[in-house]
């Protein structure tokens, strides 16, 4: 996550870059700064936590650089991923003198870094943004032609990002850079003005001309204009705000869907090693003497810590449960000091799961909170927090949350093998390989999300929905369920497949929807046989699957991969788009369902 903006103009620069960086704070308020250059003057304001402490600094200071003649300036609001938040690793960063904002991840930081340090560099942050401004000096120590380094540096970096820097080597530019993360580019409605932002909501009312700056697109706007490194497409910006926030899409949900593909490659930064995974935050030593592992969660993040539990036995060899948090609060539980206890939460705030880690605590537990908000209650109160970096969710029903916890989730049980020594280097080395294959699993196919839309028309008149798995697929049916009851209100129970016979079945005729996880890599027989039996019940079977199936009434082809969890981010993409797409035809509010909450901070 994170958002950049940048601005040449005449007007007042501190102003538009807050006022734009406030449009962009739901990707992340971790911290926030800007830097604005004047002649040979550049001023930098930096705040921790929302975008009106960065705006208190800056009124305060009274921005000296503004008014007459052009100045230029560059900000950004952070979504910690790559060192703590702090000051100290609040953007923009500093090189000797100019100054860089990033949005993204630069993978290969570690390696320059080394050599920046060995040619006598000076680093201050933990980021892996800082190397840029770095690299960028040491070309131009070398050529003094900025716009040759500029282009040296950018060939450096392997990742995916978007920059925006200035220097006061080149006083009227700013150079920018986009891969990967997004970046516009708008032409401001007074002479001379251009202006930058992650997405277009910080443009609106300022521009009506932008450009959607596509992969591998760099350039240099200054106060005569803009040049970029390939030809663009300019479009007219829309007038809606809210529109924008979207980044194009109808609704947050569908925007969260779509952005988990990138969102995982954060989850799984600077963690995963060719042959290790390790997590800065977790002292391996934390699994002496634990012999079970014990995991508290509520809704969708009880469905990623159910998955889990199949991973945590399976590689690390410990015993592993899960309880509804709001359950296992009253059940007097019984908790020995070999347990190590996992709450697994969004927001970090939901109050049973949050009573159920206080519990644990005062019993004298280890404690993990697997969490996507720094700074939340469980964060506070829990020995560890491994953050799952998902950035801000908005849709109520929750998507993004998810696939990061489950990829987490996943890491841990193999890392947690690997301290145990219960999984060989073998195995652990083809799991690392399959999850760095995750966020292509995750990528939203076109004809996957036409094909859910066409077939949601069918399946709006039943009496109910049952979505079947087995295995790590059996939470992956709840977790579909629920989300097509949150936001359609119709009814839909999650079952594991083989539990059909013991009573449901008998629910079974054509105004039943079986929607079947059919993985081909795991039980595929032995799902066949009961989605079979439901279909010999007339019941009406849509089967989601990498291999064709007859008896299907329809059929939702996944990619075929070579592993089980791959087949579970495709299969979760279709539920997600599935319940979405039944939601719009049905007329419901797809971000603000009724009676619902993002956070529930009521028992
Ligand atoms: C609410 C939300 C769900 C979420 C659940 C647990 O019910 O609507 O989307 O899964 O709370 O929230 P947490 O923040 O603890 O993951």
């Amino acid at each position: 996550m994170c958002g950049i903006v940048g601005y040449i103009g005449k007007s007042n620069t501190s102003e538009i870059l807050v006022d734009g960086l406030k449009e962009l704070e739901y990707r992340g308020y971790d911290s926030a700064g800007i830097a604005i250059l004047k002649s040979d003057k550049i001023e930098v304001y930096k705040a921790l936590g929302k975008i009106v402490n960065l705006e208190e600094k800056v009124s305060h200071n009274e921005c000296t650089l503004k008014e007459d003649g052009f100045s230029i300036g560059i900000g950004h609001t952070r979504w910690a991923t790559h060192g703590k938040p702090t000051e100290l690793n609040a953007h923009p960063h500093l090189g000797e003198y100019s100054y860089v904002v990033h949005n993204g991840i630069i993978e290969n930081y570690k390696e320059l870094k080394d050599e920046l340090i060995e040619a006598g560099h000076k680093f201050v942050s933990q980021t892996d943004t800082e190397v840029i401004v770095h690299l960028f000096e040491f070309y131009f120590n070398q050529n003094n032609d900025a716009d040759l380094s500029f282009d040296l540096t950018i060939k450096r970096l392997e990742g995916a990002y978007s920059i925006l820097l200035i220097t006061k080597s080149q006083q009227n530019k700013i150079f920018f850079m986009k891969h990967g993360s997004p970046m516009a580019i708008a032409k401001g409605k007074n002479e001379g003005e251009i202006l930058f932002a992650s997405s277009d909501a910080p443009l609106i009312g300022l521009a009506s001309d932008v450009v959607y700056l596509e992969d591998g697109v760099s350039g240099v706007a200054s106060s005569s204009g803009l040049t970029f490194s390939t030809k663009v497409s300019w479009s007219t910006l829309s007038n809606s705000k809210q529109f924008a926030q979207k980044d194009g899409f109808r609704f947050f949900m569908e925007k969260e869907i779509y952005e988990q593909s990138d969102v995982v490659v954060d989850s799984m930064m600077g963690r995963l090693q060719d042959d290790s995974i390790s997590f800065d935050e977790l002292d391996p030593s934390l699994l002496d003497g634990i012999n079970e592992i014990k995991i508290c969660a509520c809704g969708t993040s009880y469905h990623a810590g159910l998955t889990s539990t199949y991973l945590f036995e399976r590689f690390s060899k410990i015993r592993c449960s899960i309880e509804i948090a709001s359950e296992f609060r009253y059940k007097e539980p019984l908790l020995t000091k070999d347990t190590l206890f996992v709450v697994i939460s969004q927001s970090g705030e939901t109050a049973d799961t949050l009573e159920a880690l206080k519990m644990a605590k005062n019993a004298g537990l280890k404690t993990i909170v697997v969490c996507n908000v720094d700074n939340s209650s469980m964060t506070r109160v829990a020995d560890t927090t491994i953050l799952t970096r998902a950035g801000i969710e908005k849709g109520v029903a929750s998507t993004k949350a998810f696939s990061t916890q489950a990829v987490v989730l996943w890491m841990m049980a193999l890392s947690f093998g690997d301290i145990k020594n219960n999984i060989s280097k073998e195995v652990l080395k083809k799991e690392i390989k399959v999850l760095r294959e995750v966020p292509l699993a995750l990528k939203v196919e076109d004809s996957v999300h036409e094909k859910c839309k066409r077939l949601s028309k069918r399946y709006l008149h039943g009496h109910g929905f049952f979505f079947i798995g087995r295995d790590v697929f059996f939470p992956l049916a709840l977790e579909g369920a629920l989300k097509l009851k949150e936001i359609s209100y119709l009814h839909a129970e999650g079952y594991p497949a083989g539990e059909m016979k013991h009573g449901p079945i008998a629910l079974a005729d054509p105004e039943l929807f079986t929607i079947a996880l059919m993985p081909q890599h795991l039980h595929y027989d032995k799902i066949k046989s009961n989605v079979e039996e439901l279909s010999a019940r007339d019941s009406t079977i849509c089967a989601i699957s990498p291999l064709p199936f007859d008896l299907a009434d329809d059929f939702i082809n996944t990619k075929k991969t070579d592993h089980y969890m791959l087949e579970f981010f495709e299969m979760l993409i279709v539920l997600q788009i599935f319940s979405m797409e039944i939601t719009v035809r049905l007329g419901n509010d797809v971000d603000m369902p009724r009676n619902l909450a993002k956070s529930v901070t009521v028992e």
